[in-house]
């Protein structure tokens, strides 16, 4: 057992033939659990008879699940792997035939934040070589665009400062897109020549947050961003703009979705490859996201756009979510949940990129992200700072390879 959760995680069980350290009567067990058809079972009663017949007490039996070294257990970790994660999944998930998640797509791209946003808001400064090896994990999950590092100003920012130096610690380092931020000409002539083949924007829909993330307002900025996409044609270097407050702000409150949607018009019309939307406070619901989505839909098309959610209220996923069912298919988030913006006090981190993978995978939408790879990126992270994950998916699963792994 130990070995299999050493090798597999726990959360990823092939199927029951190829456990080599189940009993006979596990394997029988189980087998009878999955001759069940699992495409029948389409509610919690149903599903509790299913778990009663086999005497399992359900995910919560499994997590507590310590000295009980038998078959069931052994039939109920495969059952619960089997019906709520994994790509094990996909068959129940791609069925699925509700309105409500056929317009979901079949694929996302998880835009990896990360070592930007992630980072950039830590009061220790996170040596450089450490950051270079964050992005060498993340990328080795199968993540195919990290944002690396900005090239903002070092009084503004500290953490960052380093970016050069990430830049050319990651230069060999195949099978992704490494965009940086860039606020001004300068950022943006700096980068490039630091190797920079891909670059962000971020004006805001706020005038006070553009002043105070970026000393200047939101018209002014808007002729920053226009110099840059200007700029990097003749480079052919994509330029991404995101747009910071799209649902509120800490400085004004609540935005109007017709601000947002001007913001993101004027970008779309400059010629910004991707528009990312993000929430900075992660104050939004699905009830202030929708109308938000709705306005900048009508002026900028789906595919070219992407979502930011912050998780301070714990509505991130949820949020994810409704941007998905209204076409979005470019997702940004940060592993572990790290990260904040230093200019809106008490604001945490984006939503955890292992959650993010989780729920997509629950949904049977491909991602390309191994998720165990990608928590282990997490945990090197999270050691260096000394801190917990704040991606749910990572903690429960740590939990439950803990228990495992002491039997
Ligand atoms: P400023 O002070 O107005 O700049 O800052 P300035 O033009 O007056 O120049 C002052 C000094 O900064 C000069 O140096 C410049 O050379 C230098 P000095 O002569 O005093 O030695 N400078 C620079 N140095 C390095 N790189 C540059 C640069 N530009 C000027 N690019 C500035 C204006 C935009 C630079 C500043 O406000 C800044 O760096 N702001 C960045 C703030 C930031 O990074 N915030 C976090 C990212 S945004 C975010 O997290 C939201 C997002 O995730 C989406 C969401 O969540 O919603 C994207
Ligand atoms: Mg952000």
């Amino acid at each position: 057992m130990q070995k299999i959760v050493r090798n597999r995680r726990f959360l990823n069980l092939p199927p029951v033939l190829t456990l080599p350290h189940l009993s006979q009567s596990a394997v029988d067990t189980a087998r009878g659990v999955e001759s069940l058809d699992f495409r029948e079972i389409i509610n919690t009663s149903e599903l509790r008879s299913a778990f009663d017949k086999f005497n399992l007490k359900g995910l919560s039996g499994c997590l507590n699940w310590t000295s009980r070294r038998n078959d069931k257990s052994h039939a109920a970790c495969y059952v619960i792997n089997r019906h709520f994660i994994s790509d094990h999944n996909d068959r129940c998930a791609k069925e699925f035939s509700s309105k409500l998640l056929k317009s979901i797509p079949d694929f996302v791209k998880i835009v990896e934040v990360g070592p930007r946003d992630g980072l950039q808001n830590e009061k220790v400064t996170v040596p450089t070589d450490v950051k270079v090896e964050l992005i060498k994990l993340l990328v080795s999950s199968g993540l195919s665009v990290v944002e690396a590092t900005s090239f903002v100003s070092p009084k503004w920012v500290p953490q960052l400062a380093d970016a050069k130096d990430v830049l050319a610690g990651i230069q060999n380092v195949e099978g992704a897109r490494f965009p940086v931020l860039t606020p001004n000409l300068k950022g943006f002539e700096t980068a490039v020549a630091a190797g920079a083949k891909e670059v962000a924007v971020f004006p805001a829909a706020s005038e006070s947050f553009s002043k105070a993330n970026l000393n200047c307002g939101i018209e002014d900025n808007l002729t920053r961003c226009r110099d840059i996409v200007l700029a990097s044609r003749s480079l052919s270097i994509p330029v991404r703009g995101y747009i910071s407050c799209v649902v509120g702000c800490p400085l004004e409150g609540k935005i109007a979705p017709t601000k947002v949607a001007y913001v993101a018009k004027s970008l779309y019309e400059m010629g910004c490859s991707e528009i990312s939307l993000g929430d900075t406070i992660g104050v939004g619901t699905p009830g202030t996201v929708i109308p938000m989505l709705e306005a900048v839909l009508d002026v900028v098309p789906a595919d070219k756009l992407a979502v930011h959610f912050h998780d301070t209220y714990g509505q991130a996923l949820s949020n994810t979510l409704v941007s998905l069912q209204m076409g979005i298919s470019t997702v940004d988030s940060s592993v572990s949940g790290l990260g904040g913006c230093p200019y809106a006090k008490g604001a945490t981190g984006n939503v955890a990129t292992e959650d993010v993978v989780y729920m997509l995978t629950g949904l049977g939408v491909k991602t390309n992200v191994d998720l165990g790879k990608l928590m282990l990126a997490g945990d090197f992270i999270c050691k260096h700072l000394g801190r917990a994950s704040g991606s749910k998916a990572a903690t429960a699963s740590s939990k439950v390879t803990n228990h495992a792994s002491k039997l």
